[in-house]
């Protein structure tokens, strides 16, 4: 068996998003029902050692860069050892975090240390108020507390993670856009997805163009390189700002013939699309005591039947039927 990994239509998979945890510590409107979401019992959630065998055997297969994501991941008890062994497996070259920020100015350097070179921290209001109203939680300070600590932690990048929901925050595009010319960060503007069944709401889709022709107007946008193992994202620089401005166009325009990730979420399900179904029970797989062969050999054959065209706006919803937050965005 060699030791690669692509999907049927030949793309190459270098990227695993892992989830070491279904619960979190806000209520984002758009990712969760105001009801809170139905967890997963805590016996089901993969011990670390389960992870780490999981993310040795991808490893073994080519994947370089690892997103370590929620829920919440840092409400995850021991995260910054578990990071710590992951960065310690041999091929790993990158380590990343998704987090919305509530806990991260506390474990920031520690973070770094452990080896995470990249966070992407979620944040979709510059009104204290607003924040609240969005995540049911008044937690603006610590965001922005994290945003200042990672940036002064020396991360290679830093980046703002800003979901444009219509006539929620759609009016502070300009307002975001000031924040990647004062500070080193990359702002994304990322397309509300329809990812939450019981949330969605197609009229509150901002399509990318309209959020770019309006930071079209602000200043002249310079095109910026694509990082390595780099998303979907278009990335640009308004001229003389420290930092840089990303927009995603999840759903208006099809990146899927790009894509080069994977997820795993916490309960060691291996997702090969946000928007698939073809799921591979890996904590089955490690709990069955299969070697890291018969594991590589089960991933390799369902990769190969990776999506590819999405049809998630005519379908109305995911085919998934989980919050997003089950999944790790
Ligand atoms: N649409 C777009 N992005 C979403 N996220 C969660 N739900 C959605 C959605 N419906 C993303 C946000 C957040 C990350 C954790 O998941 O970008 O920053
Ligand atoms: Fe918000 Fe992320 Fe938590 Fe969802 S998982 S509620 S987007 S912080």
């Amino acid at each position: 068996m060699n030791n690669h990994l692509s999907d049927g239509q030949g793309r190459e998979i270098n990227y695993l998003r892992v989830s070491v945890t279904d619960r979190c510590n806000l209520r984002c409107a758009y990712c969760m029902p105001p009801s809170g979401v139905e967890l997963y019992p805590k016996c089901d959630i993969l011990q670390y050692r389960e992870l780490l065998t999981i993310i040795e055997s991808f490893a073994e297969l080519g994947v370089k860069k690892i997103r370590v994501t929620g829920g919440e991941p840092l409400v995850r008890k021991g995260v910054v050892g578990f990071i710590q062994q992951v960065s310690e497996i041999v091929g790993i070259q990158e380590i990343a975090i998704t987090t919305n920020g509530i806990q991260l100015h506390k474990m920031a350097g520690e973070l770094k240390n452990a080896g995470v070179s990249k966070v992407n921290i979620s944040l979709d209001t510059l009104i204290p108020e607003r924040f609240k109203t969005i995540t049911g939680f008044d937690g603006f300070n610590q965001t922005m507390h994290s945003i200042h600590s990672a940036i002064s932690s020396g991360f290679e990048s830093v980046k703002i993670n800003m979901v444009v929901i219509d006539g929620v925050n759609d009016d502070e595009i300009e307002d975001f856009v000031r924040l990647s010319v004062d500070m080193p960060v990359q702002v994304r503007f990322i397309e509300f997805m329809p990812a939450t069944p019981q949330v969605w709401d197609e009229s509150k889709l901002v399509p990318m163009d309209k959020v770019k022709e309006k930071v079209e107007r602000i200043g002249k946008l310079v095109v910026c390189g694509r990082s390595r193992w780099g998303g979907p994202a278009e990335i640009y620089r308004l001229e003389g700002a420290k930092g840089e401005i990303g927009f995603i166009s999840a759903v208006t325009r099809h990146f899927c013939s790009d894509c080069n990730r994977l997820r795993v979420n916490s309960k060691g399900k291996l997702l090969t699309c946000l928007f698939g179904s073809d799921d591979l029970d890996l904590k089955e797989l490690v709990q069955s005591g299969a070697d890291k062969e018969k594991i590589k050999k089960a991933i390799q054959t369902v990769v190969l039947g990776k999506n590819d065209i999405r049809t998630m706006i005519a379908n109305g919803d995911s085919t998934r039927g989980e919050a997003m937050s089950c999944v790790g965005g």
